[in-house]
C-alpha cells in the first residue's frame, strides 16, 4: 500500500460536471464530507497506532493516514467551488467537524473506531458503483473529477482492512462494529441528504417549472438506482463473518492505481 497524490486542480470545473446533474450534485454532496470524515478517521486511527503492538497493522495505520490526507486535500480543493452558489454549505460542513469533535471528545476509542470501520465499509460499497455501475453516468462528465472518484476510492479499496484490523486490535467485536456501522451510514446518510437537498433546491429555484420537474425525475432514479445497488451489499455488512479482506476488486481499480504511481527518478 502506498500514498498516490494525483496533483489535481479544478480550476473552472463546475458543480454540474456530469450530465446528469442530480448525481453529480448528490456526489458533491459526499465530497463536502470528507474533509471532516477523513480528518476524524485519522485522528482516531493515529490514536489506536499508539496502542497496537503489531508493526504490520503499525505501517499500514500510517499509509491510511497518508492516503486519505491526500484524499481530503484533494475534496477540499474542489469543495471550494461550492461554497459560493450555495450559502448554506459552510454551516452545514461545521456541524459535521462539530459532531467528530464531540465523538473524540467523548466517546471511547474503540466506539470510535467502529464508526470509522463503518465509514470505510461504506466506501468499498461506493467503489464498486463507480467502477463498475454508471459508465453512462460518467459519459461526458468532467475527467478531472471522474479522476478525482477513482483515485480516491481506489485507494478506499486497497486500504479497505485497516480500520477493520484496528477495531479488532482494540478488541472490538460483531456488536460493536455493527453498531459503529449503523450509526455511520446513519449520521453521513444525514449529512449527505441534507447538502445535497440545498444543492439541488438552490438549483432548482433558478429553473422553469419543466426543467425542474426534470431535475425531480432525475433526481428519484438517481437515488433508486444507487440504492437498488447497494441495499443487498449494505445488508452484507451486517453479517457476523464480514470481512472486508475478502472483498473482490472492483474492475480496472488496481489498473487505475498503477497509472499515478512514477518511477521515482533514479529508476530509468
Ligand atoms: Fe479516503
Ligand atoms: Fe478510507
Amino acid at each position: 500500500m502506498i500514498a498516490r497524490n494525483p496533483r489535481l486542480s479544478f480550476e473552472a470545473a463546475l458543480p454540474h460536471w456530469a450530465p446528469d446533474h442530480a448525481f453529480a450534485q448528490i456526489t458533491n454532496a459526499g465530497s463536502t464530507s470528507l474533509p471532516a470524515v477523513e480528518t476524524y478517521l485519522n485522528k482516531v486511527v493515529a490514536r489506536a497506532g499508539m496502542q497496537v503492538r503489531d508493526a504490520r497493522l503499525a505501517r499500514d495505520i500510517a499509509q491510511f493516514c497518508a492516503q486519505e490526507g491526500n484524499h481530503y486535500r484533494q475534496h477540499r480543493l474542489f469543495n471550494k467551488l461550492l461554497y459560493a452558489p450555495y450559502p448554506q454549505l459552510k454551516s452545514l460542513e461545521e456541524e459535521l467537524h462539530a459532531d467528530y469533535a464531540r465523538m473524540l471528545a467523548k466517546d471511547s476509542l474503540q466506539a470510535n473506531a467502529a464508526y470509522c470501520e463503518g465509514f470505510e465499509s461504506l466506501g468499498i460499497i461506493h467503489a464498486e458503483f463507480f467502477f463498475e455501475r454508471i459508465d453512462d453516468l460518467l459519459q461526458g462528465a468532467d475527467p478531472r473529477l471522474v479522476r478525482l472518484w477513482q483515485w480516491h476510492l481506489a485507494e478506499e479499496f486497497e486500504h479497505r482492512a485497516v480500520c477493520f484490523e484496528v477495531l479488532r486490535a482494540l478488541g472490538g467485536g460483531y456488536f460493536r462494529r455493527v453498531g459503529g456501522y449503523l450509526r455511520a451510514m446513519r449520521h453521513l446518510g444525514r449529512y449527505g441528504k441534507r447538502v445535497s437537498d440545498h444543492f439541488l433546491a438552490t438549483d432548482r429555484a433558478a429553473m422553469d417549472r419543466a426543467t425542474r420537474a426534470a431535475s425531480v425525475r432525475l433526481e428519484r432514479r438517481y437515488r433508486a438506482r444507487f440504492m437498488r445497488f447497494a441495499l443487498p451489499r449494505l445488508l452484507r455488512v451486517l453479517l457476523p463473518w464480514y470481512d472486508p479482506r475478502r472483498r473482490r476488486a472492483p474492475r480496472g481499480a488496481a489498473e487505475l492505481l498503477v497509472t499515478l504511481e512514477r518511477p521515482p527518478a533514479s529508476a530509468s
